[in-house]
């Protein structure tokens, strides 16, 4: 994990989540123009005019061009406030790390509001679907309780760290979920997960933490299916407010119309 410590110090941040943007230099992924969809998302995520922070939870990529990264930083180093992402499966991080780190776009790992601290985990395993955090960082999320035991704890990664009910993206999720949870109850200020990887709308709570999954803006995947499918749900983003008594605010928003339909690829993904 980068050391850095990005300080920010608003009281109640507001923060959009970006998820699965699947860029590529010039492919469709299953029928969907990923850079069309995702401009729509962010041209609908513009209605949030006071945000303190944006974060990419992964596969930014789908072809590992440096074309791919580089529309993302187009799109996000003007912003006027900071932009930080996490590594998906899909991903290059020496790629990301030389075109993700460019005006508002960072690479700092460990964000710190006033009652909140946020840590920015890489859950990839190179040239696998499947994830795991490393026994560094289950080190950090445990120090970081030590480090501001006052401040909430968000954690950020890509993979689910919870089971999804659909039996072919749990065969990719966390290797070491347990491992994971052990390290959030025992740093015991934990109030939230944000992640990435099962392009769908996640809220739930697992021991006592808000654990919260975010739509692509690409393809979505039909959530509770077995074998896998792809939904008609449309490309979406997910609007965060973390308040000072460690609760979250959030909402899912998708674009309108059915304009971005999926074509079932069985090798798509
Ligand atoms: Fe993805």
């Amino acid at each position: 994990m980068n050391e850095d410590i990005l300080r920010l110090g608003q009281a109640n941040p507001q923060i959009l989540q970006f998820s699965d943007l699947h860029l590529s230099s010039n492919e469709e992924l299953m029928g969907i123009n990923c850079d069309e969809s995702f401009a729509a998302v962010k041209a609908l995520a513009s209605q949030y005019h006071n945000v303190d922070l944006t974060l990419i939870t992964g596969d930014i990529s789908q072809d590992h061009s440096e074309a791919s990264y580089q529309k993302c930083c187009e799109v996000f180093r003007y912003q006027q406030h900071p932009v930080a992402w996490i590594t998906g499966n899909h991903d290059e991080v020496a790629m990301q790390n030389d075109v993700l780190s460019v005006g508002a776009i960072t690479p700092v790992k460990r964000i710190l509001f006033k009652h909140w601290q946020l840590l920015l985990l890489n859950s990839q395993i190179p040239g696998k679907i499947c994830g795991a955090i490393s026994d560094e960082e289950l080190e950090q999320i445990k120090q970081a309780a030590i480090d501001y035991p006052k401040h909430h704890i968000m954690l950020v990664l890509h993979h689910h760290p919870i089971p999804m009910n659909s039996e072919w993206i749990d065969n990719h999720c966390l290797t070491n979920r347990d491992e994971l949870w052990d390290a959030v109850n025992e740093a015991g200020n934990v109030k939230g997960m944000m992640f990435g990887h099962v392009h769908q709308m996640v809220d739930e709570v697992k021991d006592g933490v808000r654990v919260l999954g975010c739509p692509s803006t690409s393809v979505q995947f039909t959530p509770n299916q077995d074998e896998f499918s792809v939904d008609d749900a449309q490309p979406g983003f997910r609007y965060l407010e973390l308040l000072a008594n460690g609760t979250i605010k959030t909402k899912v928003h998708r674009v309108a119309d059915n304009k971005f339909i999926a074509t079932f690829d069985p090798a798509g993904y």
